[in-house]
Parts: structure tokens; sequence; C-alpha cells
């Protein structure tokens, strides 16, 4: 099958969130530091009604019903998220529950883990799979989402909470150039989560900051060596067979790969602010490898940077004064930045870090901005889960008016970049969110503890069955404060199996 890719997504998150700037007020810090110094605007938040498993079963819900994909043409499930509530059970299996009136339970799949990076391994085993000698020709559905949840601390306000649903197959609107796509993975401890009776991590913030511009540093230099790589062997070989045309082009095209090549570029967003030091740390990266390969600079690029273009790699992520200067030069107020970024940002900036599901939200959030004018582009997606693996790709968008004509023609599903805006209806379901004070926030984080260290003290001698209908937990964040559609924990019974209902 050719072009592999996103199919359709949709998009959840939670209809209550708090504004930084009334937790900046809240937790008496100095006015701008969450939503200059952090750059986010607002965080999602959910009480102890929803969980991991009713999240993905929303999503995933959503995205069948509103792409009107048939049930039967599922053949894989891969779920990637951090917010564990079984260390067996994995919430793939609680999925099947959306598919037991279609009578498919031919369904491969499990969760996959590792902090933030769950959904993007998911995303690339699916493609592969597509891609492969054992594909039967049906659908895959890539769920990637968390609860993202911290003790009380400076950490707290990068919280966040949302899932997205994707569907892989052929034919795609957003196509995964698997060549292209460069990985970096090290053992480093920034951000774990040994403690299996708390939803809060171990994080030493700074830490995982430098792992995380580390890992840009490395998938960023590996996939442009591989572009640069691919671009010299077309222009050798069109050389070779006599084009004229492309001999005089071949100039060019060897130049090494830089950020100008991409329209977009989508980082993992724990706070927007990394995302802003992500972007100018790849046009740092541009310039030293122009620099390496002896070619001149861009423009302004040696007045701006050449102090720190031949400094070790490793001496420079603490060095504020390149912090600075990469700020000027290609930071948040820049051109470059303001076109090939901002676009994808805005959900995140509101509903906060959704780990697993956040550089999932960025392409969302790019494709509701721009629609069909995306058609022809190419964003660079780089996914970073602590501890760490990170990975970064190619995502082409594609015209598919063609296939779409053929599809329509066979009665099967349609897809395109403008329809997957369509569904996700980004605008209006951020205006329909709820906007409540910091108080609420906290009372729903302390509930949320209450009930995570609950489950997993539950034993069976509690009594209370699930499956009776008892439960010894039962939430008490008011239903009506959920979205209408959402699914939701009805309660959670003593021998620890839990139970779920559809608003
Ligand atoms: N106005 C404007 N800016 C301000 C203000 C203000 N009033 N006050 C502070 N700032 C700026 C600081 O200068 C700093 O900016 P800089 O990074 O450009 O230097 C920024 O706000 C952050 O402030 P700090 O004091 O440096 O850090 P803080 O103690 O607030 O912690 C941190 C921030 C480390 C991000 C913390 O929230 C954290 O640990 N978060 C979780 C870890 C995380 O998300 N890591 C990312 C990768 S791993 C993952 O995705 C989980």
């Amino acid at each position: 099958p050719d072009n592999v890719g996103i199919l359709a997504a949709d998009v959840y998150f939670p209809s209550t969130f708090v504004s930084q700037e009334d937790l900046e007020v809240a937790n008496g810090v100095s006015a701008g530091k969450y939503t200059i110094g952090l750059g986010q605007e607002a965080m999602a938040f959910t009480g102890d009604r929803e969980d991991i498993n009713s999240m993905c079963l929303t999503v995933v819900a959503q995205l069948l019903e509103k792409y009107d994909v048939p049930k039967d043409r599922i053949g894989r499930i891969e779920v990637g998220t951090e917010t564990l509530i079984d260390k067996s059970k994995s919430t793939k299996t609680v999925l099947m529950s959306l598919f037991e009136d279609s009578g498919n339970d031919d369904i491969e799949g499990v969760t996959t883990v590792n902090a933030c990076y769950g959904g993007t391994a998911a995303l690339l085993n699916a493609v592969a799979w597509v891609e492969s000698s054992g594909w039967d020709g049906r659908y895959a559905i890539v769920v990637a989402a968390d609860i993202a949840v911290y003790a009380e601390g400076p950490a707290r306000p990068t919280g966040g909470c949302g899932a997205v649903a994707v569907l892989v197959g052929p034919d795609a609107p957003l196509v995964i150039n698997m060549k292209t796509r460069a990985s970096y993975a090290c053992d480093v401890w920034d951000f774990f989560k040994p403690d299996m009776s708390s939803e809060y991590p171990r994080v030493n913030g700074q830490l995982s900051q430098t792992c995380y511009l580390r890992a840009l540093d490395s998938c960023y230099n590996r996939l442009a060596a591989k572009k640069t790589a691919a671009a010299a062997a077309a222009a050798a070989a069109a050389a070779s067979a006599g084009d004229g045309e492309a001999e005089e082009g071949g100039g060019d095209k060897r130049a090494p790969f830089v950020l100008g090549d991409v329209e977009h570029v989508l980082c993992h967003s724990p706070y927007n602010k990394l995302v802003q030091k992500s972007f100018a740390r790849m046009a740092f990266s541009d310039a030293r490898r122009l620099k390496g390969t002896g070619k001149p600079l861009g423009e302004g690029q040696e007045e701006a940077l050449g102090k720190w273009l031949d400094v070790p790699a490793e001496e420079t992520y603490d060095d504020r004064d390149l912090e600075k200067a990469l700020k000027a030069f290609a930071g948040v107020s820049s051109g470059a930045y303001r076109n090939k970024v901002e676009p994808g940002c805005r959900l995140s900036k509101q509903i906060g870090n959704t780990y697993t599901a956040s550089v999932f939200a960025n392409i969302v959030c790019l494709v509701c901005a721009r629609g069909a004018a995306l058609e022809g582009e190419t964003a660079l997606v780089f996914s970073y889960g602590s501890g760490a693996v990170a990975t970064m790709y190619e995502l082409h968008f594609r015209d598919t008016t063609a296939v779409t004509a053929a599809a329509a023609a066979a009665a099967t599903p349609t897809f395109s970049v403008a329809k997957i805006a369509e569904a996700v209806g980004l605008s209006e379901r951020l205006a329909d969110r709820e906007r409540l004070p910091p108080a609420e926030l906290d009372a729903a984080l302390a509930a949320r503890s209450h009930a995570h260290a609950l489950a997993s003290s539950s034993s069976p001698s509690a009594g209370g069955g699930a499956g009776g209908g008892g439960f010894v937990f039962v939430p008490g964040f008011p239903l009506d404060r959920l979205f209408p559609g959402v699914f939701y924990l009805r309660g959670i019974g003593g021998d620890g199996v839990r139970g779920y209902g559809r608003r």
C-alpha cells in the first residue's frame, strides 16, 4: 500500500479548565510566570468521574461515529498512555467493549508505555503493520491519551488532560514518511512514576528540559542527514540519467537540509516555552550543520550565533547568553516561528500537557487552523518521552481528491484534510468549555488522588464486585459537567473491576 498515514482524527478534552492567569493569582507567583514564563493560557482538568479508560472510550467512539467507519473494518488498535490504572489489563482491551455489537473481536494491538512517547510508538507500529506483508486490508486506530497531574509545586501548572484518536491506513491525507524518520534513545531518570499508589510523577524539571533538547538535536540532525543524503542520491541519479536540468540544479539539491525546507514544525508540548526554545534550537542546529559543510551561512546566522557554532553541544544547553541570542534570532516573535510553529500550538496552550497526546493534538490543531491549504506542505513532528525515547518524522499533507472520488463511488469512507478540520470543530468545542476557579482544580485533584489510592489498594475481600453492580468507590464529580456523549467511570468494585457509562 502507498501513502500510509493518518486518514481521520478526533480529539477529546474535558469541559472544565482553569486559566493560567487565575492560577498565577491563586498560587501567589509573579504575574506572567505561567502565561509568559511557561507560555501557557489554560489547563484542562477532570475530576474522579473520568479515568484513562473512559477518555479513550470517548475519543474512539467519537472517531468511529464522526467518520462513519464500519466497526468490522478495524483490524488493529494501539493505545499510547502513561496514565496507568492496571499493571496487566491494557486500556486497549477496555476499548473492545465498543466493538461487541459489531461481532468484530479480531483486533490486534495493546497499550504501549513510555512516558509521553507511547502514542508515537503506537503510530509507528500501526503504520508498519499497514505497510507489512501481514496486513489484511483493514484500518488501524491509534489512541494517545493522558491525564497529566503533578504534586503541588512548580510542575503543577504544566499539567493537562486530553486524548486523540487517529485512523491509520493507505491513501491518507496525512502521510507519514517512515524512511526519513530519526530516533534517539538513552537511559536517564528525568521523569518517572515509581509509586503505583500515586498518579504523580517524580520529575527533575531542569534535567527533563535538557534531555528533551538533547534528543531534539539528535533527531533533527539525523533526519537532516537522511534528507541531505536522499537529495544528493536523487541528484546523482538524475545526472547519470543525463537529465541536464537536474544536473544544473544539483548544487541546490545537495545543500544541507534546513528548516526553510519545511512549512511546519510540531513539537511535543509540555508547555509552550519549551516549544519556543526547541524551534530556536533547530535554527541553531541548522547554522552548525551549514558551518560543518563549509557552505555559506544563512542570513544573519554568523552575526547572531557565530560565537557558539564550534562549541561542543553539551556545553550549550545551560548557556543563558546563547538562549538569549537564539530567542532574538528565531524566537516566538520571529516570522519563521509565527508561520511554522504557532498555528499548531493553540490547542496545547489551552489544554496543557497531554503527554502522549500532546504532539497529536498539535497535528490536529494545525489541520484545524489551515485545512486544505496544507495540501502539498510538510511538517516535521518531534515526539519526546522521558526516560528517554524520541523520534522526529516528516508528515506530508496530501490532496486526496482523486482517491476520495473513487472511494465514494465504491461507497467506502472518504478522507481528506478538510474533512478532519470540519469533523474536529476545534474552535466551537474550546468555546464550549467551562472556566472554573483554581479551588475547583485543587478539589478535583484531591478527589483523583483519593480514588487512585483506593483503587490501588482494593481487595476482593472488600466485597462490592463491580460485576454484580456494587461499587466500593463511586465518583463524586458532577456528571452534568461532562460534555454530552462522554464516557464516564460509574464506579470501582472491591475486586478492582471498573464499570463505565455514557452520558
Ligand atoms: N514573567 C515572565 N517570565 C517568568 C516570570 C514572570 N513573572 N517568572 C518566571 N518566568 C520565567 C523564567 O524566567 C523561566 O523562563 P526561561 O525558561 O526562559 O528561563 C520560566 O518562567 C520558568 O521558570 P523557572 O523558575 O525557571 O522554572 P519553574 O520552577 O517555574 O519550573 C518547569 C518550570 C521546570 C518547567 C516545571 O514546571 C516542571 O518541572 N515541569 C514538568 C517537567 C516538564 O514538563 N519537562 C518537559 C519535558 S518532559 C515532559 O513532557 C513531562
